[in-house]
């Protein structure tokens, strides 16, 4: 049987056989295909999900050909400048950018929730010290689904704020700990004199038994970060969190499967696989055989932190964080040779053919690992930092979801297997 083909044109006018254009208020419209399967016994096939919407969102917008990152209409470049990131948080959760006292009253609630209760501290020690801070964090996020669970009313607006505000709350303490313990050294409690980023930092690197002043300049780079990894709409780790939320199961729970999603190396994982890249490749001599490699359709390397699913040109994210990359390294006074080997790479690739034609260009993870290992994070934590920043996002895409009414996502599939047969014996 030869393919069988469907015209799609697209009129002002509607027949029985046309499907309606969904226009959003910015990008590419939407064919509305949900009635496709009963009217005409056919299914949409989008493996990776290239050329499909899965929700309306009005959280983030990207425009991948004019490299443009908007946050409820703000853009990014803005608010990494002006903003801070627990502002960033409420703008994503609630739409706006808070009121004073709307940022108070947040602040005075992220206050009250942002310790861990003290069991969740003792599951840590069922951890190999060795173990992973993302493996670490999706079991202690999914654990506290054990702590919240029957207290809540998902339909209650209050109890999905508080469960939104205790997620954003206890992540730095959840993420610090994760490290922490892994070194043997006794959690410290967060500071609610303190900023975000601060806390979380001294809650990273001090020590119980002494004072621990966090330098400013290191703070603000850190919050930067957290404002560029906040949200990115439909990603691979939010799209996990939307189709764990649609059988209503439990925000923890759904926030872990965020988590694990996002540690894959495609996704939040690329940043600590672009500095062990660039530690492999060693010198700037090197970079030409690196090259060849990831254009090698026989070697399965990628050049990590190169090419996204949606950008097409350069990630806005890439310029703010290579910015604050030089930054902190000369107020550091240090001189990271691996920061000049990632200039380099991204000069040379930048000129090469195969690069230009498919329109690879560095994405937000091929300086924030050289960024995050000048302010003294271990590589192993570098996506722990990807997740705390995420959970503002994928709290607020939960929210979203929880007023909609099109009920569980559950996709449909081609199916290419075996067609009916029966077991040996059966007549
Ligand atoms: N190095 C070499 N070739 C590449 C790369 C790369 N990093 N990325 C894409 N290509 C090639 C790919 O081989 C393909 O070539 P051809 O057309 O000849 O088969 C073409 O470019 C298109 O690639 P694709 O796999 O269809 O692109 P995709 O949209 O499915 O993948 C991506 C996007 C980000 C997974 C991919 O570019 C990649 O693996 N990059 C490296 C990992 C990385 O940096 N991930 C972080 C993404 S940004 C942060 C986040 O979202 O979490």
């Amino acid at each position: 049987m030869g393919t069988k083909y469907v015209n799609a044109v697209i009129s002002e006018e509607s027949n029985e056989n046309s499907l309606p254009v969904l226009d959003g208020t910015l990008g590419p419209s939407a064919v509305d295909i949900q009635t496709l399967y009963a009217r005409n016994g056919l299914l949409a096939f989008d493996p990776g999900f290239r050329s499909t919407a899965a929700c309306k969102s009005s959280i983030t917008f990207v425009d991948g050909d004019k490299g443009m990152l908007l946050y409820r209409g703000y853009p990014i470049e803005e608010l990494a400048e002006r903003s801070e990131f627990i502002e960033v948080a409420y703008l994503l959760m609630h739409g706006d950018l808070p009121t004073p006292s709307q940022r108070k009253t947040f602040d005075d609630a992220l206050g009250y929730y942002n310790i861990l209760h003290e069991q969740v501290l003792s599951f840590y020690r069922g951890f190999r010290r060795d173990a992973h801070p993302m493996a670490v964090m999706v079991g202690v996020v999914g654990a506290l689904s054990a702590f919240y669970h029957d207290v809540m009313n998902m339909r209650d607006a209050n109890d999905r704020e508080l469960a939104t505000i205790r997620l954003i709350g206890k992540m730095p303490m959840l993420a610090a700990a994760s490290y922490t313990y892994s070194i043997g050294r006794p959690q410290r409690y967060p500071n609610n004199k303190l900023d975000y980023a601060t806390n979380f930092l001294q809650m990273m690197f001090g020590a119980p038994n002494r004072e621990y002043v966090v330098d400013p300049v290191l703070s603000r780079a850190l919050d930067v970060i957290l404002i560029l990894h906040a949200d990115h709409e439909q990603n691979a780790s939010t799209s996990t969190v939307r189709l764990a939320a649609s059988s209503g199961a439990n925000p923890f729970a759904c926030i872990a499967a965020g988590i694990a999603s996002l540690w894959g190396p495609a996704h939040g994982g690329a940043n600590e696989a672009v500095l062990k890249m660039l530690m492999e490749i060693g010198t700037v001599e090197n970079i030409p055989k690196v090259i060849e490699r990831a254009k090698d359709k026989n070697d399965s390397f990628r050049l990590m932190g190169f090419g996204h699913r949606i950008y097409k040109n350069f990630d806005p994210r890439s310029l703010v964080i290579q910015k604050q990359a030089k930054k902190v390294l000369a107020h550091l006074g240090k001189d990271d040779p691996l920061l000049e080997i990632a200039m380099r790479l991204e000069e040379i690739a930048l000129k090469d053919e195969y690069f230009i034609e498919r329109k690879l260009y560095p994405n937000v993870d091929f300086y924030s690992g050289i960024l995050l290992r000048a302010m003294g994070f271990p590589m192993n934590m570098f996506t722990a930092v990807f997740a705390l920043a995420r959970t503002a996002g994928w709290v607020s895409h939960w929210l979203e979801l929880q007023g909609e009414s099109h009920g569980i996502d559950r996709p449909r599939q081609l199916y290419v297997g075996k067609t009916l047969r029966h077991y040996p014996g059966k007549k």
